[in-house]
């Protein structure tokens, strides 16, 4: 059986394939030619990530697809419930890459206190001749440990944050509609373990108490951040926002920040992504990544296993 991975696959994804009998493509056909390639190669599988588009027409136009696959979480790029109606398989790999995001946040938490973001943009400009000015505006940094970490959608990547969280020091509050108790575990090196218990609380609580929140939740039709909580958050507080574009009012978060109610924001995903606005990547608050929560040698790695063992069971199980 023949799997085409046209967004790419970790080398483990393709050892555990091959040993498992599959034959493994990572040719990157265009979008345009994949209906052609899928026929004239009789693939059984396709595999893709954010890239490749598998629309109703690609679905209709491949009668030799049995599985679709997607290394990661969100399958907008995809005619789930269609492929499914037509008797495919649809597949994604969602607890592989929630530790990658949760260490990105707090890439850009300890960025934040300690201004990082706007250090590496003007160290190279001014550090040479202005190093004094530049320590001194960078010196009121803060700690995370001690402070309150609020995180928004309890989820799989909401609970690794709260993880890394635990491990720093911080306490934890979180909020999640659909989530009413929780009860994370944080393991260390040695083995040992502790465990943590944890209620919802509403937004309003959570928005009122942390110090910094971060949002794990999935794509919404309405703002989960808008004016109106800006508004109730601490005076000071920060805003993480590696979920999706469209979770966060980029134009009220710009407000926040410009009127000092926000340290700082970061985001990771955006409103108009591929193309952020300008506003948001110039303004000197906001700390700032590519959508690059996932990437991680670790987490492609493991998305790749876990394709691999998911086809396994599905087309030879
Ligand atoms: N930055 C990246 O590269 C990256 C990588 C992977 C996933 N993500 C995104 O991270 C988000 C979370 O992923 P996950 O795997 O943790 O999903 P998950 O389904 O495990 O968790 C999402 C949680 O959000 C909760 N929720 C839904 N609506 C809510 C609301 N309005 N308020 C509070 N909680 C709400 C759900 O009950 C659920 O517990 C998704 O949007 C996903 O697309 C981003």
């Amino acid at each position: 059986m023949k799997v085409l991975a046209n967004d790419g696959i970790s080398q483990s994804g393709v050892d555990a394939l091959k040993a498992a009998g599959f034959e493994v493509i990572t040719t990157k056909v265009a979008q345009e030619q994949l209906e052609t390639y899928i026929n004239e190669n009789n693939i059984d599988a396709l595999l893709v990530r954010s890239a490749t588009k598998v629309r109703k027409e690609l679905i209709d136009a491949c009668p030799s697809l049995k599985l679709i696959g997607r290394g990661g979480v969100g399958m907008d790029n995809i005619d789930v419930q269609y492929a499914k109606d037509k008797g495919l398989s649809v597949i994604n790999t969602p607890a592989s890459s929630s530790a990658s995001v949760a260490e990105l946040v707090f890439a850009h938490l300890y960025g934040g206190v300690r201004f990082l973001y706007d250090a590496n943009r003007n160290m190279p400009l001014e550090g040479e001749a202005k190093f004094g000015a530049l320590k001194k505006a960078y010196a009121k940094g803060v700690e995370l440990r001690g402070k309150t970490l609020g995180v928004i959608g309890f989820g799989r990547i909401g609970q690794a944050t709260a993880k890394v969280a635990l491990g720093a020091g911080m306490k934890v509050i979180y909020s999640d509609p659909y989530m009413e108790k929780a009860e994370v575990k944080v393991d260390f090196f040695d083995g040992q373990e502790v465990s943590f218990k944890f209620e919802s609380k509403s937004k309003d609580e959570v928005l009122q108490e942390a110090d910094f929140i971060t949002l794990h939740v999935p794509a919404q039709k309405e703002y989960v951040i808008g004016k109106p909580e800006l508004e109730k958050m601490k005076d000071g507080a920060a805003l993480v926002n590696a979920a999706r574009g469209g979770v966060v009012d980029e134009i009220a978060l710009i407000d926040a920040l410009d009127s000092g109610k926000l340290a700082f924001a970061a985001l990771d995903v955006f409103e108009s992504e591929p193309k952020p606005e300008l506003k948001i990547l110039m303004h000197s608050k906001i700390s700032l990544s590519p959508h690059i929560g996932a990437a991680t040698n670790e987490a492609q790695d493991r998305i790749g296993i876990e394709l691999a063992d998911q086809i396994s069971s599905i087309l030879k199980g």
